[in-house]
C-alpha cells in the first residue's frame, strides 16, 4: 500500500516537472515555422546576401555512356546558409540547440548543376531533412544521382584522360542576392567508391562570378567541379589492342606470301574481315563524333587500306599470271618510276635480221624459175619463217609478262615499307607522351 502510495506520487512528480520544463522538439518547430514564410530570402535586412556554402561529395562514378556524351555520378550535396528567422534561445527552449525540419518547409538556395541532363523530366530536389541550429544556420544534405554533360575527347582511345566539368550555381539569384563561398579548397573524395573501368586523377574546385547577357553588370556566382577521369586500359589492352597488334603483324608478314599464289588473297580477305570486325567493336565504345577520331581508328582504316591495296595487288598478278598473252607492254613512266631497265626494245627485234635473211632468200628462189625442187624448199623455208615468229612472240610476252612481274613485286616492297612506316607513326602516337 505505500509502496503504490510512493509509486503514484513518483509518477505525479514526474509528470508535473515534463510539464513545468519539458519543452519538446515539436514546440520549437511549431514555434519557428508558425507563419514562416519560405518564399523571400531570409535576411532581415534585404541589401544583404545570403551567404550559402556549397559542399560537394563525390561518391560513385556510375557510368560514362560515350554514345551521348554523359556522364551518371552519384553526389552527396552539402549546402549551409543563415536563415534569420529560425533563431531561438535554447535556455528558454529546454536547451534544445538542434533541431530538424522538413527542407520543404523553409526557404532554400536552390542551386542547381547547369549541365545535367533532365532527361527523366524536370527533376526536383530531394525533401530531405534539414538541420537547424538555434543561431539560425541551416545545413540541408541530400545524396543525388546525376546525368551530367561530358564532352569526350577520344583521339588517344583506349588510353584517353576525360575532363568533366559540372558547374552549380543559382539559376535566379545573382551574387548580390546569394552569394556562394566553397567549404574546401577542392572537391571531397573521402567516401569515394573507386570504378572498374575509370581512375579518378582529381577532383578540382573553381570560383567564378560571369556576367550574364540579361543583366549587365550583375555578376552570378557559380562553382565549377572538375572531374579528371582515366580510363583503366587493360580492358582493351586484352580484348583490341593485342587482337590488332596480331593482325597487323600477319598483315606484314602476308608480304612475304608471293602476289602470284592464290594464298596470298586469301589471307588478305580474311585479314580485311577480321579488321573490319574489330573496328566495329571499337566503335561501340566511342561517341558518334567527327570532331576528332580516336588514334586506334586510323589505325585500324589504315590497316584496311593496306590490306586492300595488297589484295587489288595480288589479283592483278594472278590475272598476269593467268593471262599473259594479250599483255601489254610496261608502260614508260611506270618504268622509270619503278627504275626497271630500257634493254627491252633492242631485245624485242633480234628476229628482224633473221626474217630479212629468209626474205633475201625467197627474192633468190624467185628468180631461179619455178622449179618442183626449189618450190618444196620454199615452202619449208615459209615454215621455218612462221616458225620463227611465233617464237619471237613468245619470247615477247614472257618478257613483258617478267616485266609486270618484276614492276608488281617492286609496287609490294614499296606497299611493305609504308605500311612499317605508317604502323611505326601510328604506334608511335597512340603510345606516346601526352599532348
Ligand atoms: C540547461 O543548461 C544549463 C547549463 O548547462 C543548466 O544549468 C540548466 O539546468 C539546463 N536546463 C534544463 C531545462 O535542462
Ligand atoms: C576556397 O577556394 C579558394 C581557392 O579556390 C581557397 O584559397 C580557399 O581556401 C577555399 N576556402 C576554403 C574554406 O577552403
Amino acid at each position: 500500500m505505500i509502496a503504490k502510495t510512493v509509486f503514484a506520487f513518483a509518477l505525479l512528480y514526474l509528470s508535473c516537472f515534463q510539464i513545468v520544463t519539458g519543452v519538446t522538439e515539436r514546440e520549437v518547430a511549431n514555434m519557428l515555422l508558425a507563419g514562416y514564410q519560405k518564399e523571400g530570402r531570409p535576411v532581415r535586412d534585404p541589401t544583404q546576401a545570403v551567404v550559402t556554402s556549397l559542399d560537394v561529395l563525390l561518391i560513385q562514378i556510375i557510368k560514362l555512356i560515350p554514345q551521348r556524351q554523359v556522364l551518371v555520378i552519384n553526389f552527396w550535396i552539402v549546402q549551409r546558409w543563415r536563415d534569420d528567422f529560425l533563431t531561438w534561445d535554447p535556455a528558454e527552449y529546454g536547451n534544445i540547440s538542434t533541431i530538424r525540419l522538413g527542407s520543404e518547409n523553409i526557404w532554400r538556395p536552390r542551386l542547381v548543376n547547369y549541365n545535367r541532363q533532365h532527361a527523366e523530366g524536370w527533376s526536383e530536389l530531394p525533401d530531405t531533412n534539414a538541420i537547424v541550429r538555434s543561431d539560425g544556420e541551416v545545413i540541408w544534405t541530400y545524396p543525388i544521382t546525376i546525368h551530367s554533360t561530358c564532352v569526350l575527347d577520344i583521339a588517344r582511345f583506349p588510353f584517353d584522360v576525360q575532363k568533366c566539368p559540372l558547374k552549380f550555381g543559382s539559376w535566379t539569384y545573382d551574387s548580390l542576392d546569394l552569394k556562394l563561398v566553397n567549404h574546401s579548397k577542392t572537391g571531397n573524395i573521402d567516401y569515394f567508391a573507386a570504378n572498374g573501368e575509370w581512375e579518378l586523377l582529381s577532383f578540382e574546385l573553381e570560383l567564378n562570378q560571369v556576367e550574364h547577357s540579361c543583366c549587365p553588370g550583375v555578376p552570378w556566382d557559380d562553382m565549377t567541379y572538375t572531374i579528371t577521369l582515366q580510363r583503366r586500359p587493360t580492358f582493351f589492352l586484352f580484348n583490341l589492342v593485342a587482337p590488332s597488334v596480331t593482325l597487323a603483324l600477319l598483315t606484314v608478314w602476308g608480304f612475304w606470301l608471293p602476289p602470284d599464289s592464290g594464298e596470298r588473297l586469301s589471307l588478305c580477305l580474311s585479314l580485311l574481315l577480321a579488321l573490319t570486325f574489330l573496328q566495329q567493336t571499337v566503335t561501340a565504345y566511342l561517341p558518334d563524333t567527327a570532331t576528332n577520331i580516336p588514334l586506334i581508328n586510323v589505325f585500324f582504316v589504315a590497316n584496311i587500306l593496306l590490306v586492300g591495296v595488297s589484295s587489288i595487288l595480288t589479283i592483278f598478278t594472278l590475272s598476269i599470271h593467268f593471262n599473259s598473252v594479250n599483255l601489254p607492254p610496261v608502260p614508260n613512266w611506270l618504268r622509270c618510276l619503278f627504275c626497271l631497265e630500257q634493254s627491252d626494245s633492242s631485245t624485242c627485234r633480234v628476229n628482224a635480221p633473221h626474217v630479212n635473211e629468209v626474205d633475201d632468200a625467197d627474192a633468190f628462189f624467185a628468180t631461179n624459175g619455178a622449179n618442183p625442187t626449189w618450190r618444196l624448199v620454199r615452202r619449208v623455208k615459209k615454215f621455218i619463217r612462221q616458225l620463227n615468229e611465233e617464237r619471237g612472240r613468245k619470247t615477247h610476252n614472257l618478257k613483258t609478262e617478267r616485266e609486270w612481274k618484276i614492276l608488281v613485286g617492286k609496287i609490294d616492297r614499296c606497299l611493305l615499307i609504308a605500311f612499317i612506316i605508317a604502323l611505326v607513326v601510328i604506334t608511335a602516337s597512340v603510345l606516346g607522351p601526352n599532348k
